[in-house]
């Protein structure tokens, strides 16, 4: 696809405690390597591709942890590689507990111009159970902050937590609406049973919300963001006009974007990859070789990219561009779709409308449903098409 500039992730993996929710890659260990960590993560970037770069995002963990001075080293170091734009989105995640004024001052004056919140409650009681060591009243603070010191900012919430109630989400959702974020990111808790709340509740000692419940929840968390002058533009994510994330959108619209760090993940050049998400292999690996080991690298066939190009891209509510697909693909996304697209469209599951396939507005929570039905089409039409030209060439 043709694209004049790329997303940068760049991965600080620690956290002072981890939440029982979390499968992320971080640890809550380790913290006299940081230093050391971070020198590999400035190497890793003097050896990237140049390129220009419209988005940062130092992602986690919980890259707040840092120094403001260590975010200055790392984002110097990508600077000295990177045509960096001048108006490029540089953004930190952020614990609440760990944001002071003068700290988000100091990573304001190094560069970073947008912030993102892991709040995911504004009610003590679930912060607790969460696992999170902020208050409601330090999450607050610190949105305060945030919009005193002319960051644009996201807050991070989640919903389906275990025994709450509608009338408890709408309550939550009045009060981040009170915070006057540029941007809100509301997911439904997903519990794995690598993780401890994820066998807490398959043990029966904590009770998720109903499957009706749920889809109430995000009704009204559409709804009551509307209401609020949100647009919603994926399907966990608001942002006032204008404030959608550059750098989440790349990912989205299936864009190119280099990931630096243990366990960063890259899509570059046509190829996939993912460094090793382990502190001292990532460490060691690039002190030996100059390289981050990788867990992950390969270069995806035609079918896997017209997936992930439809996967990716039925998540924005803005759908898939039939036009950029032909493009990059050189067929008609109606044509690989075939009876399987006629009977989604008939049955008000997706819409063809403006020269895009988008999911139909009250559909958005079964996109993976629609997708696995997607995915059967498109693997028959790839395998149609690679034996049809298998036959050509005898
Ligand atoms: C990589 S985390 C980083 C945020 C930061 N470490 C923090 O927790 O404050 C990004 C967001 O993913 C969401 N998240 C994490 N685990 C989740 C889960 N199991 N289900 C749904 N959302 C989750 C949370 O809202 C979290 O703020
Ligand atoms: S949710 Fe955030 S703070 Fe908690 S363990 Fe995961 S990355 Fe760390």
């Amino acid at each position: 696809m043709a694209r004049d500039s790329i997303a940068l992730y760049i991965h600080f993996p620690f956290c002072l405690s981890i939440c029982p929710y979390c499968d992320f890659d971080r640890q809550a260990t380790g913290f006299d390597r940081i230093d050391v960590y971070l020198e590999a993560v400035e190497r890793e970037l003097r050896d990237c591709p140049r390129e220009r770069v419209h988005s940062i995002f130092f992602g986690g963990g919980t890259p707040s942890l840092m120094q403001p001075a260590q975010l200055e080293g790392l984002l110097q170091a990508a600077r000295e590689r990177f045509d960096v734009e001048d108006d490029a989105e540089i953004t930190v995640e952020c614990n609440p507990g760990d944001a002071d004024l003068a700290k988000l001052q100091a990573f304001r004056r190094a560069g970073a111009n947008r912030l993102s919140f892991g709040v995911q409650s504004l009610d003590d009681a679930y912060l607790k159970v969460l696992g999170r060591r902020h208050s409601s009243e330090q999450a607050r603070q610190a949105a305060q902050w945030a919009r005193e010191d002319g960051f644009a900012f996201n807050l991070d919430f989640m919903f389906g937590l275990p025994g709450q109630s509608l009338q408890h989400w709408q309550h939550t959702l009045e009060q981040a609406v009170q915070l006057a974020p540029d941007h809100l990111s509301c997911y439904l808790l997903t519990l794995d049973e690598k993780v401890q709340m994820g066998r807490d509740v398959a043990r029966g000692k904590l009770v998720l919300p109903q499957d009706d419940e749920l889809a109430e929840m995000y009704t009204t968390t559409r709804q009551q963001l509307a209401a609020a002058g949100f647009e919603q533009y994926e399907i966990s994510n608001w942002a006032r006009p204008g404030q959608a994330s550059r750098h989440n959108l790349t990912y989205w619209r299936d864009g190119e974007w280099l990931g630096v760090g243990a366990g960063a993940a890259s899509a570059y050049a046509g190829k996939r990859w993912k460094n090793t998400p382990v502190l001292e292999r990532y460490i060691s690996s690039m002190k030996a070789t100059g390289a981050a080991a990788r867990v992950e690298d390969e270069a995806p066939d035609r079918l896997t990219r017209m997936l992930d190009t439809l996967t990716l891209g039925l998540r924005l509510r803005e759908g898939l561009s039939l036009e950029a697909f032909r493009g990059r693909y050189g067929v008609e996304l109606e044509a690989c779709l075939g009876d399987t697209g006629t009977w989604l469209q008939g049955s008000g599951f997706v819409e063809f409308a403006d020269g895009r396939l988008r999911i139909a507005e009250d559909h958005q929570l079964i996109t993976n449903e629609i997708l696995v039905r997607i995915e059967e089409q498109l693997g028959d039409y790839v395998r149609r098409e690679t034996s049809t030209s298998q036959i050509a060439a005898r």
